[in-house]
């Protein structure tokens, strides 16, 4: 099959099929500054939405929080329970296979927290992510938080390659990649109490990515 005609689901499998450890083994920048607000907020139970191969999960489980992980990606989210079983922390650990455009399988009230890094920047459209979001309101307690991050027009890459959709673009690497400015952020964030919304920069072995971290109060 041909980059173009994959689908980007297909993708990631392979992504993570071919490498393991795609982001590294280190938690990310966004999981490393949500660890003490988490901790500083009584945070027990946290979903993490576009968990991939689980850099961020683990870090959050050895962290003392128990850790509901979902991916669309059959490969990434199988190595995750593979490593959950050897290491024994599947009681603290549980991850799924989920498309998060589906509803969010889990009764209303289910966490105190939910955290996805670069999920809401994949290919999703902003009506997409503004039900998900919404979706994600009903899973939260009131009073929870969401934090989550995406990649903003102040990003290298940022109106480059093959134009998808609308501030969308495919890289040379096959990713679609939807980049946010900060008011398309307030404006689908309009349901929440918004505590921060800040930038911050990723670098890569090629580039740094420009993100914004979005720190986000569930109001109920
Ligand atoms: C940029 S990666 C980030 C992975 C992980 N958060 C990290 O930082 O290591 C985005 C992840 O979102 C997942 N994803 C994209 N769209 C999704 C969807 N609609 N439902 C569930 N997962 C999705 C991809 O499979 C991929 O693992």
């Amino acid at each position: 099959m041909s980059n173009r005609d994959m689908t980007q689901q297909q993708h990631w499998d392979n992504v993570y099929d071919d490498t393991k450890n795609f982001f590294g083994q280190q938690p990310s920048r966004l999981g490393l500054s949500a660890l003490p607000v988490l901790k500083k907020n009584d945070v027990i139970e946290v979903l993490e939405l576009g968990c991939g191969q689980g850099r961020d999960t683990w870090f959050f489980a050895k962290n003392g929080l128990r850790v509901t992980a979902l991916d669309y990606s059959e490969s990434g989210v199988c190595q995750m329970q593979d490593k959950a079983k050897e290491k024994q922390m599947e009681d603290i650990i549980t991850a799924k296979i989920h498309d998060a455009r589906e509803p969010l399988p889990f009764p209303d009230n289910s966490f105190d927290a939910i955290f996805s890094h670069m999920f809401f920047t994949m290919e999703l459209t902003e009506e997409e992510a503004a039900k998900i979001l919404h979706e994600c309101r009903r899973v939260l307690r009131s009073g929870g938080l969401n934090i989550y991050s995406v990649r903003n027009n102040h990003d290298p890459h940022y109106g480059k390659f093959e134009k998808m959709g609308k501030d969308m673009w495919k890289n040379p690497g096959g990713f679609v990649v939807h980049f946010y400015n900060e008011e398309t952020l307030r404006q689908l964030s309009a349901d929440y109490d918004v505590l921060w919304i800040k930038e911050f920069d990723e670098p890569t072995n090629t580039y740094t990515r420009k993100l914004y971290e979005v720190v986000l109060r569930n109001l109920k």
